[in-house]
């Protein structure tokens, strides 16, 4: 299955889907990143794997139909069938969402629908909860909502810092992610855009 990624940031779970593909735990091939920024992480990643970038600066748009419009011809280009988030911090819009109808899955940081938005761990810190996670989600327009797919549970220990406790939850997500998507993918076979 052809697959876009997605992401604004690092990128280390563009990684380990990259990982998880080379080492043939999971069958897709990830034929296009799309970055809103220009100073992510994850481009140097996407160089260095020989991934094709659209990178966009969403200023230069009028609307986020504008630039919806260019990623949607440019992802029918790569002939990408699926859509994977992962760090991408911007909300999806009605041109992607009706294009790409159940084929647009997020990860996300906390234990949804605890949490959402872009302070997950610190949150789940400060509210003091003795259990947090890692959830996979379908996206719709709506921010971390949509339904879920799957979930991970770890427990927050009491010297646990906002740092400590992310690096956790990204073991989580790097290994969460490659595995649910193939499971999709497994079950979704045989769909054509
Ligand atoms: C992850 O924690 C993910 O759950 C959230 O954004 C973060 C992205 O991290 N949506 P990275 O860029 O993949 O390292």
């Amino acid at each position: 299955t052809k697959i876009a990624i997605f992401a604004s940031g690092s990128g280390s779970n563009y990684q380990a889907i990259m990982d998880a593909i080379k080492s043939g735990s999971l069958e897709a091939s990830v034929e296009l990143l799309v970055c809103d920024r220009e100073d992510a992480f994850v481009l140097e990643r996407a160089k260095r794997e020989h991934t094709p970038i659209f990178q966009f600066d969403p200023k230069r748009y009028d609307s986020k139909f504008d630039y919806e419009k260019e990623i949607t011809n440019v992802l029918y280009k790569h002939q990408v069938e699926f859509i994977v988030l992962a760090g991408y911090m911007r909300l999806i819009g009605d041109t992607l969402l009706q294009k790409f109808t159940n084929r647009i899955i997020n990860i996300h940081p906390s234990l949804l629908p605890s949490f959402p938005g872009k302070h997950a761990v610190r949150q789940a810190l400060q509210a003091g909860v003795k259990v947090t996670g890692v959830t996979v989600h379908f996206v719709d327009e709506g921010m971390d909502t949509g339904p879920i797919i799957a979930q991970e549970a770890l427990k927050i220990d009491i010297l646990d810092t906002e740092q400590t406790l992310a690096e956790k939850v990204h073991k989580i997500e790097h290994r969460l992610y490659p595995e649910t998507i193939q499971l999709l993918l497994q079950k979704n076979e045989g769909v054509t855009p």
